[in-house]
């Protein structure tokens, strides 16, 4: 039997209390040390998880010598910092989606872990839910024939304020890189990276993308329709039609718990993915894995696919013409 890894949480906010609610699922780890802008806040998260010890400052969790991997758990636009931080002290990191808000961003981060021999990875937790596994298998099982074309529909409404994470472009807001980037993953797990990107954005008052409208086009004859909202409460889909049947996946497409499988002309079957927690521990456990295996990379979740998705965010922002202040 191995040490366990020791983790650390960078921030305490919504994310990162499902996190460590989750973490008693996760194996062969213990949840070391969390930290927060205000020791208040990280004492608080401390005492309610029942982690033994708590920082008032970021930079004492990066300079910590008893901990293996950071959980980054700020809003988007700190990801990048507070990684490049973590990687030259030597952590391993696991950072909230979306990785960096541009791709310039996430290649420099890559190139900071490859040159360190660290592990990364993006936590676009849906990859290593049941969902996930389940959907290939049916898929690698010619259950609906081969697939042609898919939809994904994501949002809720935000009624958070305008200085918020959601609304604010100084903290990277919009549906684009909130939930727009969980449309374009599931389009990634079915098709693999676009040929061809055609979008068009509602933009809000406070200068950030409401509301997108994507259509993910593949040379091998594919498409891919999406939707991405903070306005409006949509109904939750996604569709994988293939030549013999469909695949439909309802409610938060981040983490489904159940699909159906239609067999054209043949039948219709529910079948139940349910989990127990939010679901935050598949992903820490591969984490954990692949750091006990001494790899730098978790092939669920390569770097090359993080890099190719805000590559494709990039595109879209790029036809919107929508740059984050500084950028
Ligand atoms: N996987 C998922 O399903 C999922 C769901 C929600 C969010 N996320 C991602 O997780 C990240 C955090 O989202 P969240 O919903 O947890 O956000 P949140 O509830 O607003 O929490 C973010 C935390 O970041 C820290 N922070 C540092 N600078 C901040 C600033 N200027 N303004 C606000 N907070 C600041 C704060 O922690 P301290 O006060 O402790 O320093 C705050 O509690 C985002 O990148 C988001 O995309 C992922």
């Amino acid at each position: 039997m191995k040490n366990p890894i020791k983790w650390g949480i960078l921030a305490t906010g919504y994310i990162a209390q499902k996190f460590a609610d989750d973490f008693s699922h996760v194996q062969n780890a213990e949840l070391a040390v969390v930290a927060s802008r205000t020791l208040v806040a990280a004492r608080q998260f401390a005492e309610k998880f029942s982690i033994p010890q708590a920082f008032g400052s970021y930079e004492q969790l990066i300079e910590h010598t008893d901990v293996d991997v950071i959980y980054v758990a700020t809003p988007h636009v700190y990801h990048y910092n507070l990684m490049m931080k973590c990687l030259d002290a030597g952590k391993a990191v696991l950072c909230e989606k979306p990785f960096t808000i541009n791709a310039g961003q996430t290649h420099e981060v890559i190139q900071k872990a490859k040159a360190n021999k660290l592990f990364l990875m993006e936590g676009l937790w849906t990859r290593f839910q049941p969902v996930a596994e389940r959907v290939n298998e049916l898929i690698s099982n010619n259950a609906i024939g081969l697939p042609h074309m898919m939809s994904a529909n994501l949002g809720f409404r935000c009624d958070a304020s305008p200085g918020g994470r959601l609304l604010n472009p100084e903290l990277g807001g919009g549906a684009l890189l909130d939930v727009g980037i969980y449309a374009i993953n599931w389009a990634y797990m079915i098709f693999g990276a676009p040929n061809n990107i055609v979008s068009l954005p509602v933009m809000g008052s406070t200068g950030v993308d409401e509301t997108s409208a994507m259509v993910l086009g593949y040379d091998s004859g594919q498409l891919a329709t999406l939707y991405s909202t903070i306005k409006v409460n949509p109904p939750q889909r996604a569709i994988i039609v293939g030549e013999a049947g469909q695949i439909i996946i309802d409610g938060p497409l981040y983490k489904p718990t159940g699909l159906q499988l239609v067999i054209e002309g043949k039948s219709t079957r529910s079948i139940d993915i349910s989990f127990p927690g939010h679901g935050l521990h598949y992903e820490a456990n591969a984490v954990t894995q692949c750091i006990q295996e001494g790899k730098t990379e978790c092939e669920r979740m390569p770097l090359s696919e993080t890099l190719s998705i805000m590559q494709t965010m990039d595109t879209i922002r790029q036809q919107w013409n929508f740059k984050y202040p500084g950028e």
